[in-house]
């Protein structure tokens, strides 16, 4: 059995009063009706308030990226080890705006992968195809590629890992893959661990991102292979989050 797992990504929004209050408001609303875990990935500067005010609620505190090196002259870079210092449980890897913005690519993305998972951190590893690919039919491909490149190392621990689909053209954009097209590269996902991997492949928790609101999260996360959300616009709202959560069962 595989717990349902809702991540929020804050992306580069907030500020030290609301993160206190998001987060103080969410742990006022987690109630029995939840049975999912719950992780909020906040931006760097507000990694140690958001641990704090978390403290002895059901949410783990986790970031937006992380470099690949353990420490050195790479001025600007935040480290694995820093991160789980402070108290991180999650980091996110390879979501898209970081590929599409910054130029990450896939071995520096594995590399990211290993130095967050030798910290102790619980990556998320993020995929998903554009736009423009899904228009010329290249969906498949592209996650073959992008989780080919995880599977390939053999240093990377697939106990200790959650992926998420997220398609390019979903996120932000208010446009939701239908929950069956979604399922379909869930499952392609998992059979892809299955193949390269073993029977573990059935522990790897995969989540979907891409507009995920209170009202398509239910049919969404009804899916078989979806086990979750990865939610942006949406985890800013305290109610909409907590509703979204409530779905995932
Ligand atoms: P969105 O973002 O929910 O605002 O579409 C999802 C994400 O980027 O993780």
């Amino acid at each position: 059995m595989r717990q349902p797992l809702v991540i929020g990504n804050w992306k580069m929004n907030g500020s030290l009063s609301v993160t206190s209050e998001l987060i103080q408001s969410m742990g006022a609303g987690i109630d029995g009706k939840i049975s999912c875990e719950i992780g909020l990935c906040v931006p760097f500067v507000y990694l140690s308030i958001a641990v704090k005010q978390a403290q002895g609620l059901a949410i783990g505190i986790g970031a937006q990226t992380v470099s690949e090196f353990p420490n050195g002259a790479y001025t600007g870079e935040i480290s694995a080890p820093m991160l789980a210092e402070v108290g991180c449980k999650w980091v996110l890897i390879g979501h898209s705006e970081r590929r599409q913005y910054f130029n990450e690519g896939d071995d520096q993305l594995v590399l990211k992968l290993k130095a967050a998972q030798n910290a102790g951190l619980c990556p998320v590893f993020c995929v998903g195809e554009t736009e423009q690919e899904k228009k010329s039919d290249k969906t498949f491909e592209v996650i073959q590629r992008q989780v080919s490149a995880l599977l390939a190392d053999k240093e990377v621990d697939l106990d200790n890992l959650v992926l998420a689909y997220e398609p390019v053209w979903a996120i932000g954009t208010g446009l939701t893959a239908t929950p069956d097209e979604a399922q379909a590269v869930h499952a392609y996902i998992r059979d892809l661990l299955t193949l390269n991997v073993d029977e573990s492949a059935q522990k790897v928790r995969i989540l979907y991102g891409g507009s995920v609101k209170p009202d398509n999260a239910q049919s969404l996360f009804g899916q078989q292979d979806i086990d979750g959300g990865l939610i942006g616009g949406a985890s800013l709202n305290a109610e909409d989050f907590l509703t979204i959560c409530r779905q995932a069962k």
